[in-house]
């Protein structure tokens, strides 16, 4: 049963069901992108602490497979208890549902290098937390994802509208915020770490650029030292073997010099691990499923360098189609795409990613940045 059913929520099952499993996909709308591809589907609110295990009552999964950050942990925690299995763990997934609970994990239990951070939840508390950090520093929600309510300082008069913009922009009712230390990093990885019952695999690093806090492009491998690369793995190590159970995660890095700056985490796979699909021969999805199964994974191959490259609405519309195909599939020799098939756009919402494999990362950038551009998407309402 997958709770979530977005883009990488569809891919996972398409993994799983190559697998031979029977999935049952749940989101809180209809027609989202991993039910177009399941056996069945559930529609309610992963909030919904009562309709979570009312479908788990129903439909009895195996394996509880959370796809997104915000679930009602605590029912996942009780089912796991009464012997669900929850993938990863119940304990993972309350961990890094909220930024506080993660950071507190990773920097103050396991001691792991991490941006100087505090939290707050007032105006007064921001200030304060300023104060350690120093300038510039990121305001981000505790409760938030793909950037949203985070916003960069520069300055003391722009605290007020970091914190108000933060708490206009959270999930949930606690208006709390982490005040973190900017990095000026050299670049930032997502090391893709697999726990199986064998032992930790990693895949080689991902690069990405981030726009908006949402990712715009990935590449991999991401070169970097193999010394800082052996710092990253340790630390994604330390935190994947606390958090526990099967599964990969997506654990997210800045590198600055010879130093890897722990950042989070997601216990499933992770959107800038969707080059993947191309460049690896078990794609992150394919990983995932393999774990929570307990099957074999061989020694993890890269096929070659390959890039992705999202494709993005830039309206609300609920009647569009999507054109250039054509050109964006002859953009290189090994080039796809993705349309994810969700049922209506918003301004920046991801519709589709564009997959390129070439001989280095450049140019597979450049040819996955070229496709998806060609495609475009024509809006009807
Ligand atoms: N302390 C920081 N210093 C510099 N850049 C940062 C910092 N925190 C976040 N960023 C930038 O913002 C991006 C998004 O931040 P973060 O991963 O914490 O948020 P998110 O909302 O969880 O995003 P996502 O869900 O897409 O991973 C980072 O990948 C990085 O590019
Ligand atoms: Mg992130």
């Amino acid at each position: 049963m997958l709770l979530g059913s977005g883009e990488l929520g569809r891919e996972f099952v398409i993994s799983a069901k190559r697998l031979g499993a029977w999935v049952v996909a749940c989101d809180s709308y209809e027609g989202a992108p991993a039910m177009q591809m399941a056996d069945a589907f559930e529609i309610f609110s992963m909030l919904d602490g009562e309709a979570l295990r009312a479908a788990v009552e129903k439909h009895r999964p195996d394996f509880v497979v959370p796809e997104v950050e915000a679930i009602r942990t605590e029912m996942l925690a009780e089912l796991e208890c009464e012997g669900h299995c929850i993938v990863p763990s119940a304990r993972a997934a309350q961990m890094t549902m909220n930024r506080d609970a993660i950071r507190s994990l990773a920097a103050g239990q396991l001691g792991l290098r991490t941006s100087r951070y505090r939290f707050a939840e007032s105006l007064e508390e921001v200030r304060a937390a300023a104060e350690h950090t120093g300038l510039p520093c990121v305001v981000k929600p505790v409760m938030s994802s793909s950037g949203k309510g985070q916003s960069t300082v520069r300055s003391k008069d722009e605290l007020d509208a970091a914190w108000h913009y933060a708490v206009d922009n959270m999930r949930g009712d606690q208006a709390r915020v982490i005040v973190e230390e900017f990095i000026d990093f050299d670049y930032e990885i997502t090391l893709l770490t697999v726990r199986t019952r064998e032992g930790i695999l990693f895949c080689p690093p991902i690069g990405h650029r981030q726009e908006r806090g949402d990712y715009q492009e990935s590449w991999q491998p991401a070169p970097m030292s193999a010394a800082v690369l052996a710092k990253a793995r340790e630390m994604a190590t330390q935190v994947v073997d606390d958090l526990g159970g099967y599964g990969l995660f997506g654990v997210e890095f800045f590198i600055a010099g010879e130093e890897a700056i722990f950042s989070e985490l997601s216990p499933r796979p992770h959107d800038t691990g969707m080059v993947t699909l191309v460049s690896q021969d078990l794609s992150e999805f394919d990983l995932h499923a393999r774990a929570i199964l307990g099957l074999p994974i061989p020694e993890i191959a890269l096929r070659g360098s390959g890039a992705s490259a999202v494709i993005l609405a830039d309206r609300e519309a609920e009647s569009f189609a999507y054109e250039g195909l054509a050109e964006a599939l002859a953009a290189g020799d090994r080039v796809d795409v993705r349309i994810f098939g969700k049922p209506v756009t918003r301004k920046n919402r991801r519709m589709g990613v564009a997959l390129a494999a070439a001989e280095s990362t450049d140019e597979a950038r450049a040819i996955a940045a070229r496709a998806a551009g060609a495609v475009s998407i024509t809006y009807r309402s």
